[in-house]
Order: structure tokens, then sequence, then C-alpha cells
């Protein structure tokens, strides 16, 4: 009770004192809380509440944060995803927390530049309830303060961080249940479902499926989490089969910021059911349980694979490896609907050593790897040379060295098995851009042009390094196929897409300031890149989790038609706009400076204004 009191009272003090209402607030401001309100706040609950002590200030003199991971650990960890996932605050790209604390060594270590907690949040809830969660944001957006949620902080465009923000880390809402005939909400029907707690990853609930010879839609990634993978739309294995892992809830429970605490299924709260549902992580509200469909585990994984490249510095040479990269690409429809699915990626210059070769091949070269289940290997291999002989239709052996290697099966828990997956590529700049294509884009364009695309969409700021182009082979059938009433509000292009392709090229200055270094980046995407885009697939676009996040079309590219309705959601369920990431909904009237850390209204009149 009496810390009931004591809150009540500091309301009213911080209601009066409210310095720029314009910005969230920062510790320079007077209204930001004291000391003993933060320990007021932690009090109520239950003392989980953590000041931010980056993991790396032990590797800075006298360890000024005191990091409780010495410095020679955080250095050998930096690299890996799941490190950063047990952390409270740090994130896999720390160009986003504008390199605020990296260790000497790391990618965006500056010398000189020290650690601070810059653009990192200033305190964490480390909720183990849903009563943390809504206490924790009440209190803050009642005092103007910026909220961020944080899973496994494996977001490629740094939505999960954020300066002089509280952040809720969800990471160890952990629980998993099983329920084979849970009656659907207002439906006479029971499915098969898993109960999972948002700060699972998806290993965690491959595992659980596993226990009852079930599968579960989610990333290819072990370490990646539900949160922001389902929020944000979601493709794996099974997605070309099953939809999308936002095609796959029946229900969550959602903490708002004003402090409830809501279920939303297809009865209740339909309204952020919906937008939950691919319309965005980090926007509506912290999702603390997700119910998910469960299906059929299939009997094998059957692994085809072929790589190509030209072999000599010639025009013909050359000339073969784009056409050769022209013609699988134009296939990958065709092959979707012959239930197979992997990914397609083709490198150019230096980045083509990624293929394991010693010096790298001119032209493009590519690595097909296609995978199905319940075929047989006989089935992979006929498919795999029949690739091989129309590749060889192009360029003779001369011109092109085509290496098919033989199919393999396996067990689908083999396949999917945790251990096996776990990223190595955190720590490093992350910045992309990306396209959904259907078979519009792929097949139904003359050859010439989609040489043409090809050759553009491999652009690379530094011609010497070249660059890479990856074709997902995770729309299809599966996605166009959900039905109505388990779609979400994720982009639409997904019903007719067939591959997600994504592409890098842009130079980022890793130990420049970061906030210039991400503008140039964008940039460079701006003039090359996303015009390419917009002329290739005018009418698609682009899954927002591992896209452009400073696209200038971002409301039409990440959310299509469904921008307004999700504004409005997003206006009903945070008020005070306590969440804000960028390209969300609504983000354009605020602007989040990275070099100030300060998240403020823009102007008025410089967009248009709410209703
Ligand atoms: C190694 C690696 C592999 C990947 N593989 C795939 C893949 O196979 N398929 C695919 O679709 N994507 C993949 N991605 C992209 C991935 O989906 C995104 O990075 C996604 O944002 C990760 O979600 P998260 O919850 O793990 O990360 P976080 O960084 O913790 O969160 C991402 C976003 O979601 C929000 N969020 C997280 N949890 C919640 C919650 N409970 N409530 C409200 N908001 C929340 C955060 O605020 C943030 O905006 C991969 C990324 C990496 C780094
Ligand atoms: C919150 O309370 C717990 C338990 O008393 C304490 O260990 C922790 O340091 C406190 N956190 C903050 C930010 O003061
Ligand atoms: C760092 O911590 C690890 C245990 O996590 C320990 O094995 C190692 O010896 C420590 N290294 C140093 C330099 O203190
Ligand atoms: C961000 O980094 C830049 C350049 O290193 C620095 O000038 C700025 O103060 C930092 N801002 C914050 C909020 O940490
Ligand atoms: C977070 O909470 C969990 C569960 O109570 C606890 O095991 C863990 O030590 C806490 N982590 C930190 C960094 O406080
Ligand atoms: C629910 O469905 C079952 C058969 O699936 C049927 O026997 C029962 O009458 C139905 N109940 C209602 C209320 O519709
Ligand atoms: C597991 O599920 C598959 C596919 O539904 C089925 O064929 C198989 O018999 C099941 N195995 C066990 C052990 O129940
Ligand atoms: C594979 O076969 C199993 C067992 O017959 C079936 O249950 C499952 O749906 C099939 N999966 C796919 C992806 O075809
Ligand atoms: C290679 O292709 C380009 C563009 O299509 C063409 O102009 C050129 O003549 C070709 N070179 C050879 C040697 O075939
Ligand atoms: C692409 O496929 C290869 C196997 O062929 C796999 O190792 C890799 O993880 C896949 N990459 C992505 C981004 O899906
Ligand atoms: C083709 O590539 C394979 C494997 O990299 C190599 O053994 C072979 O010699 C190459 N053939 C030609 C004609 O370059
Ligand atoms: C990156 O930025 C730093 C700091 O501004 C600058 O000194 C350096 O020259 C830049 N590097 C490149 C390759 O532009």
């Amino acid at each position: 009770m009496f810390s009931l009191k004591v809150q009540s009272l500091l309301l009213a003090l911080s209601a009066t004192s409210f310095a720029s209402p314009d910005c969230k607030i920062s510790p320079a401001d007077s209204a930001w809380p004291s000391y003993d309100e933060w320990g007021a706040l932690n009090h109520s609950i239950g003392g989980v509440l953590i000041k931010t002590a980056p993991v790396a200030s032990s590797c800075y003199s006298g360890n000024p944060f005191g990091s409780p991971q010495n410095c020679t650990d955080v250095q050998s960890k930096w690299s890996y995803a799941a490190f950063h996932a047990s952390v409270p605050e740090s994130i896999d790209f720390p160009i986003y927390t504008n390199n605020s604390c990296v260790p000497d060594g790391a990618t965006g270590y500056t010398e000189g530049k020290g650690c601070s907690i810059g653009g990192l949040p200033q305190y964490i809830v480390n909720a183990t309830t849903e009563h943390h969660i809504a206490m924790a944001m009440r209190w803050a957006s009642q005092r103007n303060i910026r909220i961020v949620v944080k899973g496994t902080g494996h977001d490629l465009s740094g939505r999960s961080t954020g300066a002089f923000a509280l952040s809720i880390w969800t990471h160890n809402l952990k629980h998993i249940k099983h329920d084979n005939a849970w009656l659907l909400p207002g439906r006479n029907e029971t499915a098969d479902v898993l109960f999972c707690g948002s700060g699972n990853n998806w290993g965690n609930v491959y595992t659980a499926a596993h226990r009852f010879n079930r599968s579960a839609v989610g990333g290819e990634d072990s370490t990646v989490g539900l949160g922001g993978l389902i929020q944000n739309g979601g493709h794996g294995y099974l997605s070309s089969h099953y939809g999308l892992a936002s095609d796959q809830v029946y229900q969550a429970t959602v903490v708002t910021t004003d402090g409830r605490i809501l279920v939303a299924n297809s009865v209740q709260n339909q309204d952020l059911f919906w937008a939950i549902r691919g319309g965005g992580g980090g926007q509506y509200g912290v999702v603390t349980e997700f119910v998910l469909k469960t299906h059929p585990v299939p009997e094998n994984v059957v692994k085809g694979s072929l790589v190509f490249y030209a072999t000599e510095d010639s025009g013909k040479s050359v000339n073969a490896s784009w056409s050769a990269l022209t013609e699988v690409v134009s296939l990958i429809p065709d092959l979707m609907d012959d239930g197979l699915l992997g990914n397609f990626t083709a490198y150019t210059k230096t980045n083509s050593l990624a293929l394991g070769f010693s010096e790298a091949p001119p032209g493009v070269s590519a690595v097909i790897g296609l995978i199905g289940y319940n075929k047989t290997t006989d089935h992979m291999n006929n498919i795999v040379s029949n690739l091989a002989n129309r590749i060889n239709t192009i360029g003779s052996a001369r011109y092109l060295n085509i290496s098919v290697e033989q199919a393999t099966t396996q067990s689908y828990w083999s396949f999917v098995y945790p251990d096996a997956s776990l990223s190595h590529t955190a720590g490093a700049v992350s910045l992309m851009t990306s396209r959904l294509m259907g078979r519009r884009e792929l097949s139904d364009i003359p050859r010439e042009q989609l040489t043409t695309y090809l050759k553009e969409a491999l652009q690379a700021e530094d011609e010497e390094t070249g660059t890479m182009l990856l074709f997902g082979l995770q729309g299809g059938r599966g996605t166009a196929s959900v039905p109505e009433d388990m779609r979400g509000s994720v982009l639409p292009a997904w019903r007719s897409a067939y591959a997600h392709v994504f592409t890098l090229g842009a130079s980022v200055n890793a130990t420049g300031d970061p906030s210039e270094s991400l503008r140039a980046g964008a940039d460079w995407y701006e003039a090359v890149k996303e015009p390419l885009w917009a002329k290739w697939a005018p009418d698609t676009g682009s899954y927002m989790n591992e896209g452009n996040p400073f696209c200038s079309a971002w409301k039409k590219d990440f959310y299509g038609e469904n921008y307004d309705k999700l504004l409005s959601i997003k206006r009903k369920y945070d008020p005070s706009e306590s969440l804000f990431v960028w390209t969300g909904v609504g983000s354009d009237f605020w602007n989040y400076d990275l070099q100030t850390g300060l998240l403020c209204r823009v102007a008025p009149g410089t967009v248009e204004e709410p209703l």
C-alpha cells in the first residue's frame, strides 16, 4: 500500500514538471525520475528493474559500469547472436546503439570513443510476469519516457533498442505448453496448439513441438525469437507450405503501454489481434504469449544443390554466367509449385569467395540450395540435373563450371535441430534492402530484361568487393493458400510472392558517426537499389524484418493498403506514443536522432496530423 501512495504522489509531481512535451524525456530533463523514483518503480515490480550496465564495459579502463562479464569473454562471444540475446541491453548490430559500448577489436570500435550508455536504454525490466510489464509501462508512459521492447535483440534494423528508453526485456517469458485439442475462440472446432511465452526462441519451440511429434512455422535460425519474427511476418522452412509465422496465431496476450493486459483473438480485441499478426513488432504493445498452430512433421528432408560460375575471363563466359542466373531465377515459381524451397544466392567479385574459391571468378557465381519434404533423393537428383542441363544449354562446359551435389536425406528433427544453426553473424553492420517477387517478376518477363535487373540488383558501392543477392524460396502456395481468417495485417503482397529477395551493396563506414554512416548507406540504396525495385516490382513491397529501414517508400513497401488502419489501431492502444521504431506506423510524426539520442515530434505540418 505504501508503494502505491508514493507512486500517486510522484505522478502528480512529474505531471507538472514536463520540460519539453515535444520530446520523450532524457536524463538531462528535470522531469527525469530521480534515483528514488526509479527505486520505487523497482519495488513495485518485485525488484526486476535493471540499471543498464553495458556488457562490454569490462573492456574499458576501470569497468565504468561494472559489467559482470570479463572482456575476454565478451570479445569471444560478440559475434554470436545467442550471446546478445542473453544480455539484457545488448543487440546484435551495435551501430543501432550508436556503437555506444563496443569491445576493442569488434566492428564499430573506435579508439577514444569510450563506453557510454548512449544509444542503449537507461533501464531494463527483466520481466517474468505480465504484471511487471503493465506496471512499468504505465509508469513510464505517464512520465513521457520512451519504451522499447527487446526479445533477442536480433533485429536487423536496430528496432529493439533506443536511447533514454525503458526497455521491456521479454527473454524470461519462457513457458511452453501443448494442447492437442484446444477449443478455438468463437469456433466449435479444436486445434493442436502450443502456448508459447514470447521470450522463447524458435529452437525452444521446435524442441517442444518435436516432443509431441509436431512442427511449427518459425525462422530458420534457432536463436531468432518469436516476438519480432511473428509480428513482422516471419518466413522459414515451413512458410512455403503453411504460410508465414504470423498466419499461425490463434491468440496473443498483449500488454499495452497504459497498463492493460489484453487477450486478443478472433472474438475479443480483434483489431489488436489483426495488428500484431504482421503489422510490426514493438509498436502496439508487448506480446507476452502467442498461441500457435502446429503442423504434422515431414517424413524426411531431402537436400540438393548446384553451384555454377564462369570458367574464364571472356565476354562469352561472363555472359553465360548471367544468362544461367537468369534462367534459374525464372524457374523459381515452377520449382516451388513442385513443393521445393531453399535459396538461390548469387555473388560478384570478392564476395564470391564465400563459395570457397581461392580467386574470385568473373561474372556472377551462384549456389542453388534446394530442399524438399517427403521426397526421394532420386526426385531431387532429377530436378537438380534438369537444372544443370538447362544451364548447360546456355554455356557449354567451356564457359561455365557447373557442379552438382548428390542429394541427401535426413529426418526433419536433425534438420531443424537447434544446435545445428547457431548464428555467428552478430556484431557486424546490418543494412540491407529487399523485395518480394512473384511469378510476374521472376518468370513472366523477357529474359534480357530479367538479366538487366539482376545485374542492377548486384551493383555495389565498392566495385572491387561486389555484393550478394539472395532469393529465399519462402512464399508460393504456402502463403497464397492461408485461409482469410488466419491472415493478419501482414503486407498483402506476400500472398502472390514466391521469393523474398534481398541484397546488400552499400559500404557502410562502421567506424564513422553511426547516424552519418547509416544515412550515407541509406542514401546509396535510395539512389541505386530502391529505384530498381520500383521498376522491377512496382506493385509488391518488401519484408520489413529484412528490409531497408530508411527506405522512403516504407509505408507502401512494408504495410501497403493496411497502413491507415494500422495507424488508427496504434493510436488506440498506444495513445501516449511511447513505443517508437524506425518505419513503425506513425513513426513519421517523430524524429529519432542517434546523435543526440532524442526522440522528438517533428514540427507540426511536416506530416499530415493524426485524426
Ligand atoms: C541470424 C538471423 C537469422 C534470421 N533468420 C530469419 C528467418 O529465417 N526468417 C525470418 O523471417 N527472419 C529472420 N531473421 C530476421 C528476424 O525475423 C528479425 O531480426 C526479427 O526482428 C527478430 O525478432 P526477435 O524478437 O528475435 O528480435 P528483437 O530484436 O528482440 O525484436 C525485433 C522487433 O520486435 C519487437 N519485439 C520483440 N519481441 C516483442 C514482443 N514480445 N512484443 C512486442 N514487440 C516485440 C522489438 O521491439 C523489435 O522491434 C533473422 C535475423 C537474424 C539476425
Ligand atoms: C531493484 O531491486 C533489486 C532487489 O532489491 C536490486 O537487486 C536491483 O539492483 C534494483 N534495481 C535498481 C535499478 O535499482
Ligand atoms: C573470464 O571469465 C571466464 C569465466 O567466464 C574465465 O574462465 C576466464 O579465466 C576469465 N578471464 C579473465 C582474463 O579473467
Ligand atoms: C553518438 O555517437 C556520436 C559519434 O561517435 C557522438 O558524437 C554522439 O554523442 C553519440 N550520441 C549518443 C546519444 O550516444
Ligand atoms: C532476470 O530474471 C531471471 C529470472 O528471475 C533471473 O534468473 C536472471 O538472473 C535475471 N537477469 C538479470 C540480468 O538480472
Ligand atoms: C460442435 O460440433 C460437434 C461435432 O463436431 C457437434 O456434435 C456439436 O453439436 C456442435 N456444437 C455446437 C454448439 O454447434
Ligand atoms: C509422427 O507424425 C507423422 C506425420 O504426421 C506420422 O506419420 C508418424 O507416424 C508420427 N510418429 C509417431 C512416433 O507418432
Ligand atoms: C509429409 O508426410 C507426412 C506423413 O504422411 C504428412 O503428415 C505431412 O503433411 C507431409 N508434409 C509435407 C510438407 O508434405
Ligand atoms: C555479352 O552480352 C552483352 C550484353 O547483352 C553483349 O552486348 C555482348 O556482345 C555479349 N558478349 C559476347 C562475347 O557474347
Ligand atoms: C541458404 O541456403 C543454405 C543451404 O543451401 C543455408 O545454409 C543458408 O543458411 C541459407 N541462407 C538463408 C539466408 O536462408
Ligand atoms: C569445376 O569446379 C570443380 C570444383 O570446384 C573443379 O574440380 C573443376 O576442375 C572445375 N572445372 C573446370 C573446367 O574449371
Ligand atoms: C569513416 O569515418 C571516419 C570518422 O569520420 C573517418 O575517419 C574515416 O576516414 C571513414 N572511413 C571511410 C572509409 O570513409
